[in-house]
């Protein structure tokens, strides 16, 4: 178990933060002064491409103790579960879920708890996902990661993470999530010992707050409950492993050093937390139910307008008021693709068999919608009250290309086989006119 410390943060979406552990360690009016203060080294890490328009530019300025390139050659490592390997064969249309992933067997930390589940696209393409489950219970000591592939939203649903990152430590604990971005070194750490959740691996343009249209300049995720860590870094030296995360799959180097050592940094490619919780939901007060995307927290765009690479969408705590309308989520099927977690409580559209940690998967144009139970609820219920969902936070991962899933991941024993089973319930009740 680890002390558990107050930790700082700035706040904001995107902002250019600046922030230094040792005062005076930032250079100014330059990036990159002959010498930096304190004896350290000035790199750049580019998130977008140099030349990216400025309002998707993302980049930091690190000054550090040794610069990144000072470590051993790379080999493989071998963890199997964790790939990007969602292969070219036929995928199912069935409709999947899955039971929560069973905590490790053997002791396991973070990299060697991490379990595909399904994907598309690749880093090699620059589009599609890798969404993939943890379950882990040990710290990773003397590991440290970075991924060159994506950047990556851990979503936790059991116990929280303490997130060990160049640019400093946040903190999460389940219906929080944070973003380490694409190729920024961590570790993570279990300050409450067993852990469990959901990963997103985007291998397209990074996650970006939506446009809110009509809406207005307020609402759904508020840019200013985003919180970047502050600087913090570690002199330490020692036997260590750096694994790498490249073109799908693991790779480790030995490393003399914490590479969690900047002393000072400033730019917009920084990790974030943000609390789901803080979420400002917006839904109808007339009647049906808007599209789920009005439950939009970031979205990664693609190349066609409207259209995204993947989509993030929280079901939280909602009052349900409209009048003649079925209030739970309607049937539907969808071009996009669905993978389904839940960080807590129970979701209204089940009244069973998705549980906390479970997932689902729902892909291209497969029909889904509330279970037999729900639907029987909901069709006779009085709609002259309002209803409180209160005391859940489920997501969504939602995809342009199909999410294929893992051999593993179909063959998994904690897939539910009885899957459909929650629709067949669901009876004839045409009548039509004599
Ligand atoms: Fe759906």
């Amino acid at each position: 178990m680890n002390a558990v410390t107050e930790l700082q943060y700035m706040t904001g979406f995107g902002n250019e933060f600046a922030s230094e552990a040792i005062p005076g360690t930032l250079p100014e009016g330059r990036n990159s002064p002959q010498r930096v203060a304190h004896g350290l080294y000035a790199e750049q890490i580019s998130g977008t491409a140099f030349t990216a328009p400025r309002a998707q530019n993302r980049r930091s300025w690190l000054y550090r103790i040794r610069p990144a390139s000072v470590h051993g050659s790379f080999a493989p490592f071998a963890q199997p579960r964790f790939h990007n390997d969602f292969g070219n064969g036929p995928v199912t249309p069935e409709q999947l879920r899955w039971d929560p992933l069973p905590l490790p067997e053997a002791s396991a930390d973070f990299i060697e708890g991490l379990y595909t589940v399904a994907g598309n696209g690749s880093a090699a393409a620059q589009a599609g996902v890798g969404v993939h489950l943890y379950a882990a219970d040990r710290d990773m000591a003397g590991r440290y990661f970075y991924d060159a592939d994506g950047e990556l939203l851990l979503v936790p649903q059991q116990g929280r993470l303490r997130i060990a990152t160049e640019l400093g430590v946040i903190e999460v604990e389940p219906q929080q999530v944070a973003l380490v971005p694409r190729g920024i070194r961590f570790r993570v750490e279990l300050p409450d010992g067993a852990g469990r959740g959901y990963v997103l691996e985007n291998f397209g343009a990074h996650m970006r707050l939506p446009d809110l249209g009509p809406i207005g300049s307020n609402g759904l995720a508020n840019p200013r409950d985003f919180q970047a860590p502050v600087a913090a870094y570690e002199d330490l030296e020692g036997d260590f492993e750096l694994v790498a995360k490249f073109q799908g799959h693991l790779w480790r180097a030995p490393i003399d050093h914490s590479p969690l050592d900047v002393v000072g940094w400033h730019g917009n490619h920084v990790p974030w937390r943000y609390d789901l919780r803080r979420f400002n939901t917006i839904g109808s007060i007339s009647y049906d139910h808007p599209d789920p995307s009005i439950f939009t927290v970031l979205t990664s765009p693609s190349d066609t307008p409207g259209t995204a690479n993947m989509d993030f969408v929280i079901f939280p705590p909602r009052w349900l008021v409209a009048q003649d309308t079925f209030r739970p989520p309607w049937f539907h099927r969808n071009v996009a693709s669905e993978f389904m977690g839940l960080v807590h409580g129970a979701y209204d559209a089940k009244a069973d068999g998705f549980v906390p940690g479970g997932c689902s998967l729902h892909n291209c144009m497969s029909g889904h919608g509330p279970d037999a139970a729900t639907f029987e609820k909901a069709s006779s219920a009085d709609l002259s009250q309002p209803d409180v969902i209160s005391g859940t936070m489920a997501f969504m991962f939602e995809t342009r290309a199909v999410l294929r899933p893992t051999a593993q991941a179909i063959d998994a024993p904690h897939r539910q086989r009885g899957y459909l089973q929650c629709w067949t319930g669901l009876r004839k009740h045409f009548s039509p006119p004599a």
